[in-house]
């Protein structure tokens, strides 16, 4: 990868700060934009913007053929049977409450849903939720020290009755741990369940394939991957699918309506009621021809040794704990200085140009896993540079010298 000339198609990442060249190490929480993906939404604005699967028009004909064709590439990243099972979403939060919705009347009280200890809030509320509304019981599978779903506990919970639900994230957004996609599935089939993946920050770590993974559904933001924020989708498999019942009403996604009553569209359109975020959707599927054309597994090795260049140094440091050491570590990594709030060290970095997360993660669950209130993260992309890594490292090691001197 050449990447200087990657970098040159990110114009934010020479931007300064304070003066500083940024180094921008928050990419669990959103990836910055290339060229290709700003060009396409230009492009679509300036040439063919018009309402979709709506008018008999040049242009919205062309805007309905284009959509459908990002549906066509999207249905191909994942390894998706048909295009049908591709719901466009506004990301993966707005996908993974669609499908608790959705399921919802399959569900009976009694019934069991599990979710992992390092969810995201957004994989944790929506079935936590579910299970208040219909009466079902809500379980949170332990991890072990490695901060990894733990087997044993998870045997033992597959085996209660009315099992029915095993939702997972893919990668975790605090730790960085790489869920065993293809095992979770095969244990929850084996016990009648559904396994569902939050794979919010599951797609730059190598390609996905979900017939082989075997999930029943898996949801995902285009924020993440180099697309525009306000854009996703929900993968949702064709035997689950037609079993799905519409969770939002209105334009678009029906078949005959009365005032006596309705019948909806099936998938895809019966999903997506109103007018969509077409131009955010024009620049997910340029962000897909994007990594694509990258190669996602040259993409994964980078990002994997960067990361790893972070947490060797960071464990060679006093004072510094690094959370979890998990078997497949990928995107993420959380850490905590002795002594020294995580937004307070944060602080000190950004004044230094140096942009990482602090705080919970919207995963106060395993925050309390952790014994602690928070955390420092960082989560480089491809973009970033073996410089800008030690940078941090040496951005780290004056946050301690400094909060150092002033704790005496
Ligand atoms: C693991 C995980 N799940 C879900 C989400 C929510 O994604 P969005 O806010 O794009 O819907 C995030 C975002 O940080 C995440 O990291």
């Amino acid at each position: 990868m050449d990447i200087s000339a990657v970098r040159a198609q990110f114009p934010i990442l020479s931007r300064q700060i304070y003066g500083r060249p940024l180094v921008y190490l928050d990419n669990a929480a959103t990836t910055q934009l290339p060229h290709p993906v700003w060009r396409a939404m230009e492009r679509y604005y300036t040439q063919t913007h018009a309402n979709v699967h709506r008018g008999a028009h040049y242009l919205s004909e062309t805007a309905t053929a284009r959509l459908e064709e990002i549906r066509q590439s999207a249905a191909a990243f994942l390894g998706a049977e048909s295009s049908d099972e591709i719901l466009f979403t506004s990301g993966a939060t707005e996908g993974i409450n669609l499908l608790a919705r959705a399921v919802e009347p399959l569900l009976t009280p009694g019934d069991r849903i599990l979710v992992t200890a390092m969810e995201h809030h957004s994989n944790f509320l929506p079935w936590q939720e579910l299970c208040r509304r219909a009466g079902c019981h809500f379980h949170v599978l332990p991890l072990t020290p490695a901060g990894e779903p733990n087997p044993e506990a998870l045997h033992r919970l597959l085996a209660l009755p009315g099992v029915r639900v095993l939702s997972v994230t893919a990668v975790s957004n605090v730790l960085g741990t790489q869920a065993p996609i293809s095992d979770l599935a095969r244990a929850a089939h084996a016990a009648g369940a559904w396994l569902f993946v939050d794979g919010a920050q599951g797609l730059r770590h190598g390609r996905l394939d979900m017939k082989e993974l075997g999930c029943d559904a898996f949801a995902f933001s285009g924020h993440k991957m180099m697309a525009p924020t306000g854009t996703g989708a929900l993968y949702v498999n064709a035997a689950l699918l037609p079993r799905l019942s519409p969770t939002a009403f209105g334009g678009g996604m029906v078949d005959r309506v009365s005032r006596e009553g309705s019948t909806y569209a099936g998938a895809p359109a019966g999903f997506e009621a109103g007018t969509p975020n077409i131009a955010g959707i024009v620049g997910l599927g340029a962000a897909i021809d994007y990594l694509t054309a990258l190669d996602l597994g040259e993409i994964a090795r980078r990002e994997a040794s960067l990361l790893a260049r972070a947490e060797t140094g960071l464990r060679a440091l006093e004072g510094v704990t690094v959370y979890g050491e998990p078997k497949r570590r990928a995107g993420a990594l959380s850490f905590n200085l002795e002594g020294v709030h995580p937004y307070d060290a944060a602080g000190l970095l950004d004044r230094l140009g140096i942009a990482v997360r602090s705080g919970h993660h919207c995963a106060q669950p395993l925050m309390e896993h952790l014994g602690v209130t928070g955390t420092l993260r960082v989560s480089p992309a491809f973009y970033n540079t073996e410089a800008e890594i030690d940078a941090f490292l040496a951005g780290v090691q004056k946050v301690r010298e400094v909060t150092g001197l002033y704790h005496g």
